[in-house]
C-alpha cells in the first residue's frame, strides 16, 4: 500500500469565496440575457462537479433547469487519451436553452471540447462554460472558458469532488497529492 500524501490547497472559505464571486458575475450576466427558467438550463458534469455545482447554483437567485451528464476518457490511467465517451447524456431539450455548463476542472480540455461539440448540435440558444479551476498549462485542446474560478499549476488535487481513482471527492477542503 501506497500512502498519498496531501497538502492543503484550498481552504473551505476560500472555495467560498470563489464560488461567491463566480455566482455574483454569473447573476450579472444571466439577468441582462433575461432569462426565465424556461429557457436556463445549466449542465452540470458527473461527478466531480456535484459539490462545486450545488454550492454555486445556490448562491444565483436565479430560476433554472438542473440537468448532469457523464463524460469518461479511455486510455492510460494518469493520461488523458483524448478518446472520450459519453455515459450519459442530457435528459432535459436543449434546443433553444441558455445552456451554462459547470465542471469542477479543466486539464487538456478534451472533455469540456467534446461536450461543447455535442451540445452545439442540439441548436441551444447561448452556450457557456464554468468551472472552479482551470490548469492552462494542461490545455491540448482550446476551450473557451467563460467563467473560472482560479487558475492552478499543473498539480493533481483531490477533494471537494475531484478524486484520484475515486477517493477523495467527500473531502471539504481541495488538496494537492503526491503518492508517497
Ligand atoms: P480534461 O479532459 O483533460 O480537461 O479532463 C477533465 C477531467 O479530468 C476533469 O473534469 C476531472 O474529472 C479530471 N481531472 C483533471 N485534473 C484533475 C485533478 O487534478 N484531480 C482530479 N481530477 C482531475
Ligand atoms: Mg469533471
Amino acid at each position: 500500500m501506497t500512502a498519498d500524501k496531501l497538502t492543503l490547497f484550498l481552504s473551505r472559505d476560500q472555495i467560498d469565496q470563489l464560488n461567491q464571486d463566480l455566482a455574483e458575475k454569473i447573476t450579472r450576466d444571466y439577468l441582462a440575457l433575461d432569462v426565465t427558467p424556461s429557457n436556463f438550463l445549466v449542465i452540470v458534469t458527473l461527478k466531480g462537479a456535484v459539490f462545486f455545482a450545488a454550492d454555486l447554483i445556490r448562491k444565483i437567485p436565479i430560476s433554472m433547469k438542473i440537468d448532469f451528464v457523464k463524460l469518461s476518457s479511455y486510455g492510460l490511467e494518469t493520461k488523458s487519451s483524448g478518446s472520450i465517451a459519453l455515459q450519459k447524456d442530457t435528459e432535459i431539450a436543449v434546443k433553444d436553452q441558455h445552456v451554462l455548463i459547470l465542471d469542477e476542472i479543466v486539464d487538456s480540455g478534451r472533455t469540456l471540447s467534446f461536450l461543447l461539440d455535442h451540445l452545439a448540435v442540439k441548436m441551444p440558444k447561448s452556450i457557456k462554460v464554468a468551472t472552479l479551476l482551470s490548469k492552462p498549462s494542461r490545455r491540448e485542446v482550446p476551450v473557451q472558458i467563460d467563467y473560472c474560478g482560479q487558475e492552478v499549476a499543473d498539480k493533481f488535487l483531490v477533494g471537494y469532488g475531484l478524486d484520484y481513482a475515486e477517493k477523495y471527492r467527500q473531502l471539504q477542503e481541495i488538496y494537492a497529492l503526491e503518492s508517497a
